[in-house]
């Protein structure tokens, strides 16, 4: 007799015509497919409503901005993403744990009497967010109109991931501008208009998140004409970002010797221009501020240059501050090699004189036309501040200037400019003139020289006294020899 278990079994243990299968395994197999299939569908449909939602958001900034969508990015999970309530620093709502260390800023002060009114600078002594800080943003500010969702600091914005996302198509390929030592650089549109560069430093290096604090800390506070302005910064998870005002037309380096060549050879006026603004933004940071900043990384391709030809020096990546009491720190030997200061090579010494030092390189470089070290060149021509040193004492200075000038200078300014470039280039660094000296030496052009030699004459018995006074050429001490101003071109 069957048990009722067998007579329940045995249908199900009937073999179907599907492969000979038995009836039970394929209910089983239908059974585990449709519950597949339910998940599948379950899950595709969380994708879009969230992808849905994102698009909206998008949809209602862009149409806020009147911008084009540019995609709809996703956030990468290795990201962590950082809470509303901690990114909204707006007003009083900033908290010491957010903002410390990044934004509680070390008191930098103007120095009383600095020579340079061109500064713009907006300093506070404070160690909080400034509740009034909208109104410290002016009305032309790069940083005006954007979205809620930014936080506003004091000297500029905390920018969120995304927002950058979306302004670099997601850090997408054709908006990189460079690649340096410490990251890539990305243009980005922001969603008020506004062009931005954004330095994206190298995930994972000790090194560069401590060089972002420091530039942070830094530079944010600090304005120049003739320096490259800090936006803001951004850090989510492991990314740590500087976005700086975008300067549309290359840098020095590109204008010596690369792609900007293609455009015309710099004439010797918007070189001097571009040289001169560069002295007067490191005259800033060493003797205009308190604690004074020390560049550490000049060299050409840190001199970006804006449509009127103006310098704006880039990369404070490497800045250290100095207080007042300190005439030389220790540290690491960083900067670029042949633009290097030999002592700070040497001993890793380093104070403002090193920067005088790699300006007298540049200079050299930008009078000449040639690499700090080029090793195409003859053995003897190799590195640009022997190889002048040896033309200058062999009495052929007229020779070193770059061959390509349609116009060349008057024999008078490449003397003076080869005199400053020499005197930064002392290898006693104690024997440098200070930049505020080598922004006097570059400033005293010939259009000055006349007027005052004419304001001569008129108050001078003696005429023709004071035009050799007013006329005489600048001594290369270096060379040991004296030009006179006859000798002009
Ligand atoms: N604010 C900016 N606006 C426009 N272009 C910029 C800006 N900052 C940097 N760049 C450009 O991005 C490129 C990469 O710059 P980056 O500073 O990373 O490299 P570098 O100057 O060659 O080397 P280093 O890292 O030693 O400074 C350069 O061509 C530079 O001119
Ligand atoms: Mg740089």
């Amino acid at each position: 007799m069957l048990s009722p278990e067998s007579s329940f079994d045995e249908p199900l243990s009937h073999k179907t015509p599907m492969l000979g299968l038995k009836l039970w395994v394929v209910i089983g197999l239908v059974v585990v497919f449709s519950i597949v299939l339910i998940l599948a569908f379950l899950t595709s449909m969380y994708i879009m409503i969230q992808n849905r939602k994102r698009l909206r958001k998008d949809v209602m900034i862009s149409e806020k901005y009147k911008l084009p969508i540019l995609h709809v990015p996703h956030v990468s999970k290795e990201i962590k993403v950082v809470g509303d309530q901690e990114m909204n620093v707006k007003g009083s709502k900033s908290s010491g744990r957010f903002l410390d260390p990044l934004v509680l800023f070390s008191g930098r002060r103007l120095k009383k009497n600095s020579y340079d009114n061109e500064s713009r600078i907006s300093i506070e002594k404070s160690n909080t967010v400034s509740s009034s800080f909208i109104s410290s943003v002016d009305l032309h500010s790069p940083l005006m109109a954007l979205p809620d969702q930014f936080s506003h600091l004091e000297w500029g914005h905390w920018f969120t991931l995304r927002e950058l996302q979306l302004a670099t198509n997601f850090f997408s390929d054709d908006h990189i501008i460079g690649d340096g030592g410490y990251g890539i650089v990305y243009k980005g549109d922001l969603i008020n208009g506004t062009q931005v560069a954004i330095k994206k430093l190298h995930n994972h290096l000790g090194q560069a998140e401590k060089e972002f604090r420091v530039e942070v800390d830094a530079i944010g506070h600090v304005r120049h004409k003739n320096l490259v302005r800090l936006l803001g910064f951004c850090i989510e998870g492991t990314q740590r970002m500087l976005i700086y005002e975008y300067v549309k037309n290359g840098n020095l380096e590109q204008w010596l010797h690369g792609q900007k060549c293609s455009l015309g050879i710099l004439d010797w006026e918007k070189r001097m221009k571009i040289l001169l603004g560069t002295a007067k933004a490191l005259a800033y940071l060493h003797e205009a501020i308190e604690p004074k900043v020390v560049h550490r990384d000049i060299k050409s391709s840190n001199i970006l240059i804006d449509d009127d030809f103006n310098a704006k020096v880039s990369d404070f990546g490497l800045a250290k501050l100095l207080g007042s009491e300190n005439t030389h720190i220790t540290t690491r030997v960083m900067g670029t090699f042949g633009y290097v200061a030999p002592e700070y090579a040497k001993t890793g010494l380093l104070n403002e004189k090193s920067d005088i030092y790699s300006f007298g390189v540049v200079l050299l470089e930008t009078i000449t036309g040639r690499d700090p070290v080029d090793y195409g060149r003859a053995a003897h021509e190799i590195n640009l501040v022997e190889w002048l040193k040896t033309m200058i004492g062999s009495k052929r200075s007229e020779e070193v200037i770059d061959p390509r000038f349609e116009i060349r200078p008057s024999t008078k300014a490449l003397k003076r400019a080869l005199l400053a470039a020499l005197r930064c280039l002392d290898p006693d660094y104690t024997k440098r003139p200070k930049m505020s000296q080598v922004v006097q030496m570059m400033e005293s052009d010939d259009d000055q020289m006349t007027s005052r030699n004419d304001r001569s004459r008129a108050h001078s018995k003696n005429t023709n006294n004071a035009h050799k006074v007013t006329n005489e050429a600048p001594r290369i001490e270096h060379a040991g020899r004296r030009k006179s101003a006859s000798s002009r071109k």
